[in-house]
This record gives structure tokens, sequence and C-alpha cells, in this order.
């Protein structure tokens, strides 16, 4: 699908946006291990936490979805999966295909994990080589590099485990993989990324220890607590109106029941540098997390700044719209240390250098990073997604400052985190 983008002269109002991705994969998934019946509301459904739930159904676990969209998982505990019958296809999906990756190489049967054209081409060795460490029998296409994955599982150690790269993937990898070891495992990140999985196995009973960047788990003794979970909205979907709101002149949006972990809004504080009126209000806790509403209003003016170190976990997948938002700041954007994101669902500092630069950006490629330097007159293009919704996502809110009109090709890829942003785009747009 391709869809046209033409620039706006405000946005206005209030919007929910859908509920967090990362939350979504992991209810669904711990649920399952746990014994007895949890209930989860505003499950996010688009393509990739769905990719999670068939995954869990295929190893033969009892998930109803009720009238009213709620998901009750009835699980029979953590050494009940089955082997599944087929391949397990994880779509596009990078969470459910490592997090799936340690949960499976703690079984003792056999599973295939594959995913479409992109998820084929992430590099996994960054899981394969710590799992297999404790045990398990993971083999990847080429070499060990990805998927397909074929893995026997069962019989794991507890390991001590340095990551070379901070990553929230590789490190529940690990952690799920550790509840069916024997012994403890530890594992120590070189920066802090999100925690969601630290957080929910502690609210299901699991002993965990945090120090720092090292966290030390223990394998339980006993069954896991099942939970009624109500999911908070995606600050990552959030992300692309924040930044929609603080470009687009004559704008005021608020946008509700966001999670605010603090692992995840390193956004907020880089735009609050830049000169960004930011408001949150109605902060409370829910499902474990700090939640709250957040009024964005037109920036007046914005400044460059330089993203780098240990910020950049917290804000990885902003990559694209804070490149979006550097066009528009005063002087010269330094984003640097974020080299992963060349294996995310797209090279993305590759795509947003090619597509910002058809609009007219000053955008230079680094190794890892880029430089962008602002502000300057976007202009409407003929752009690509790569098949990556948070680049169709981040293109289409330049889209709404650049002049005339915008072409997004292979825009619907939006249908994997937020099949509602492009309807949601028009309700603010005046
Ligand atoms: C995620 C972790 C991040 C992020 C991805 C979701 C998660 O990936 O980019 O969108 O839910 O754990 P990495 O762990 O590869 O950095």
């Amino acid at each position: 699908m391709e869809k046209v983008i033409r620039k706006a002269k405000a946005l206005k109002g209030q919007i929910t946006p859908p509920a967090d991705k990362s939350i979504s994969h992991r209810a669904v998934m711990f649920a399952s291990l746990a014994e007895g019946a949890s209930r989860i509301k505003n499950f996010l459904w688009a393509k990739d936490p769905l990719s999670s739930l068939n995954a869990m159904r295929l190893l033969g676990v009892d998930i109803q979805i009720t009238e009213t969209k709620e998901i009750i998982v009835n699980a029979t505990g953590l050494h009940s999966l089955k082997e599944p019958d087929n391949v397990i296809d994880c779509g596009n999906s990078g969470t459910t295909i490592r997090l799936l990756s340690g949960i499976l190489a703690g079984q003792p049967f056999l599973s295939i994990l594959t995913g479409d054209e992109s998820l084929r081409q992430r590099p996994m060795r960054r899981i394969i080589e710590p799992l297999n460490l404790m045990g398990a029998h993971i083999l990847g296409r080429d070499s060990n590099k990805f998927p397909p994955l074929v893995i026997k599982g069962g019989c794991l150690k507890g390991i001590n485990y340095n990551m070379p790269i901070a990553s929230a993937q590789v490190k529940s990898a690990i952690l799920l993989a550790a509840l069916f070891a024997e012994g403890e495992t530890s594992v120590t990140e070189p920066h802090k990324s999100r925690d969601h999985t630290e957080k929910m196995l502690k609210s299901m009973g699991v002993k965990l220890e945090i120090n720092n960047n090292t966290i030390k788990i223990t394998p339980p003794k006993y069954p896991l607590n099942p939970f009624d979970i109500t999911i908070p909205n995606d600050f990552s979907s959030a992300a692309f109106f924040i930044a929609g709101a603080c470009l687009v002149a004559d704008s005021e949006v608020v946008i509700k029941n966001v999670c605010l972990n603090e692992t995840r809004t390193g956004f907020l504080e880089v735009l609050k540098l830049m000169g960004a009126k930011i408001e949150i209000f109605n902060l409370k806790q829910q499902a474990g997390e700090p939640v709250g509403d957040i009024l964005v209003k037109t920036a007046s003016a914005l400044k460059a700044v330089t993203v780098q170190g240990e910020i950049i976990p917290k804000l990885i997948d902003e990559f694209p719209i804070l490149c979006v938002v550097a066009t528009q700041a005063e002087g010269t954007t330094v984003i640097r240390d974020a080299k992963d994101l060349r294996a995310k669902e797209s090279d993305r500092i590759r795509a947003m250098t090619i597509e910002l630069s058809k609009m007219g950006a000053d955008i230079k490629e680094l190794d890892d990073g880029v430089e962008i330097t602002g502000p300057c007159k976007l202009m409407g293009a003929q752009v690509y997604s790569y098949k990556d919704h948070r680049i169709a996502m981040a293109l289409s809110i330049a889209a709404l400052i650049a002049e005339g009109e915008t072409v997004i090709k292979d825009a619907d890829c939006v249908d994997i985190s937020f099949p509602e942003f492009y309807h949601l785009l028009e309700t603010l747009q005046r």
C-alpha cells in the first residue's frame, strides 16, 4: 500500500496510543509458564505480539480470547509445554524469536523457529552463544548467524554472562532459560536496557537480584504465579505523536495512559534538552509500571544535541523519529554508539539517511549513527519504508512538515505495532 501525506496546518486533540508491544509479548509468553489462569487486558492486537500468542498456542498452551478482547491464558506450569508439530513462524518479530529461544532452550524437545525475510537476516548468534553455553543445542543458518533456528533444549546449567551489547531481547532470553537451569545465572549488560522482563518475572514470584547492570536469577522452587494485567500504552508508539506535536505549528496534543518506564523514555529526556514543550500529568502505577498522560505543544525553537552512550538503549526504537526532529533543530545533532540499529527490522541508520535526504534534509551517515544539521525546510518526496513499521511512521511525521505531498511506499507495515496509526494521525490533523 502507498500512503499519501500532506503538510499539516496543526495537530490538535487527544489520542490513546496502542498497548505496549514489549509488555504484550511478555504477558502472553510469561503467563504461559505460570500455573493457573492469567488475564490480559489491553493486549496489543498487532502482528508482532500475535506472533508470540500463536507460538505459545503451537506449544500447547490453552489461550482463549473473550468477546471483550481480553486474553485468558490457562497454563499448567513451567514444565508443561509440548513439542510443536510444525515450524514456528515468528513473522517480523525479533522479540518473539529471541525470547522464545530462551524458553525453548529449557525444553527437552525439538523446535524450529523461522520468520519473514527481514527476521531471517537478523543476528541470532547473540542468543545462540549464551544459550548453548547453558547447555542448549541451537543451530542457525549460515554458521549460527541467522534464522531459521533449530533448538533442542533441556538440561541447562546456570552461567555468569557478560553481554557484549545492551539488549533487552538477549537479556530476557538468558533470564527465561535460567528459569529451567540448575543453579543461579547472572547476566551483566554494558548499559541498562528495558527491564519489563525483570519486573514481570518478579511479580510472578521469581527471585531476582538487581545490582547496577547485573541481574542474578534463582530458578524457582515453586510454580510461577499467574497474573491479571492491564497493559499500559506504548511510549514508542506515542513518540511519533510527541514529535508531530513538537514540530507542526499551532499544535497541542494529549497522549493518554502511556508507559513511562525510565528504561524507555530517553527520547523525552533528549526532547526536553532540545527545548520541547512537554508536560506529564495523571501519573499513576499500572502493571508495576509508571504510567501518565503527556501534553505536547509546538516547540518555539529546538536546538541540536549530542546523543550517545548509556542513553542509547533507552531510546533505541525512537532513532527514526529522533532523526526527523533533528532536521528542525538549530545546529548539528550527533547520534552515536547506535550501530545495532543496522540490525533492526531494517538498517535504520541507512534507511533514515537515504529517505530524509530525498526530502532535502542535511543528514550524514556514520558507522554507528548520524549527523543531522538543521533547521532545514523539508520537501515532499516519494519515500520508502523498507517494510519497517518505525521507518514508515517516522517518514509520515516528516511528511506533516514537508512542503507539498509525500508518498510513502509499503506503508502498511505499520500493522506490525500500530495498525491504527494513519487513522489516529488523521483525527489530529487540522
Ligand atoms: C525489545 C528490545 C529492543 C527493541 C525492540 C523490543 C524488547 O531490541 O529494539 O523493539 O521487547 O525486548 P534489542 O533487545 O535487540 O535492543
